[in-house]
């Protein structure tokens, strides 16, 4: 990322969002306040949309990458989890939507520049932030995230949630593991929810590649390149060594069937996946 600057990929994910609720009708992902914390740049990211049809596979990504882990956020609060922390947190507005309940708190970790100017975006909408939000700057490359997080008042000790969603490719390994490796030590019941793409060679044709190629082209132009790609056993290999019982992982077909049950699986390629890991055995399923 430019040094002290704004993250563009955050304004761009934002983007995709608030066009999914004018152009998508929301029909995976509702975000009241997709449109609000984008202030004047909502119309520019809905015309861009318009203009640029390549761009709806992208915006169908991000909109079932949120969903995916608000949905995960959700379930885990209904059964008693009380932090979670969204880990480059972006325009995200999650923390400022999820019904407020005894004991909530929900961390935003990002990287002081990002962060300032979300904050100052909030106060631009007068979206509000609920008492429990709290904000903790981070440099995942550079810093300790449980440093931040402990000068935060994070307690290591009860089980958390950790929303990581659009930054994974964006770090190195080392960082990236570093994250998990943390994650993964916490008190059983903890889960972090990530998406990473496959491996970039196997990308092969279709509009998954031309999703890969808009999302490497405009990486490159925001000064935030694409660094990492995971071969998906090594991936889970290295999670179950940083102490993670359950993973779920859903390759760019099983995110499609998940969503759109109704479209046919199309043949194999890489892309973007799917995780949700936990220190526990997988939950069973509430009613
Ligand atoms: C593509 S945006 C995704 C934002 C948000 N999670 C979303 O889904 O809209 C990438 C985010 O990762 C953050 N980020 C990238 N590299 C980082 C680093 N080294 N340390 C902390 N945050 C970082 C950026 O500031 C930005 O908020």
């Amino acid at each position: 990322m430019r040094e002290g600057q704004f993250s563009r990929t955050a304004l761009g994910a934002a983007g995709r969002r608030a066009a999914h609720q004018v152009i998508d009708g929301a029909r995976v992902f509702d975000d009241p306040l997709a449109l609000r914390i984008l202030g004047p740049d909502a119309d520019a990211a809905v015309a861009e949309a318009r203009a640029d049809p390549a761009l709806r596979g992208l915006r169908f990504y991000v909109a079932m990458r949120s969903r995916f882990a608000e949905d995960a956020a959700r379930r885990a609060i209904a059964h008693g989890i009380r932090q979670i922390v969204v880990l480059g947190a972006g325009l995200d507005t999650f923390a400022y939507r999820v019904e407020p309940i005894e004991g909530l708190r929900v961390t935003e970790v990002d990287h002081p520049a990002t962060q300032a100017e979300k904050r100052r975006r909030l106060a631009a909408a007068a979206i509000a932030a609920p008492s429990h939000v709290v904000y903790a700057a981070c440099d995942f490359e550079t810093e300790s995230l449980a440093d931040a997080l402990a000068a935060s008042g994070f307690d290591a000790g009860r089980p958390s949630v950790f929303l990581w969603l659009g930054v994974v490719p964006y770090l190195t390994e080392p960082a990236i593991f570093a994250t998990l490796a943390f994650i993964g030590a916490l008190a059983g019941g903890s889960e972090v929810v990530f998406d990473y793409s496959s491996m970039a060679a196997p990308i092969a044709g279709g509009g998954r590649r031309r999703v890969h190629e808009i999302v490497r082209a405009r990486a490159e132009a925001a000064g935030e390149p694409l660094r990492t790609f995971f071969a998906t056993p090594a991936l889970h290999e290295k999670l179950r060594a940083f102490g993670f019982r359950s993973i779920e992982d859903l390759d760019p077909n099983e995110i499609v069937a998940r969503f759109f049950p109704e479209r046919a699986a199309r043949s194999s390629e890489g892309g973007g996946h799917f995780v949700l890991a936990g220190t526990s055995p997988p939950r069973a399923a509430t009613a």
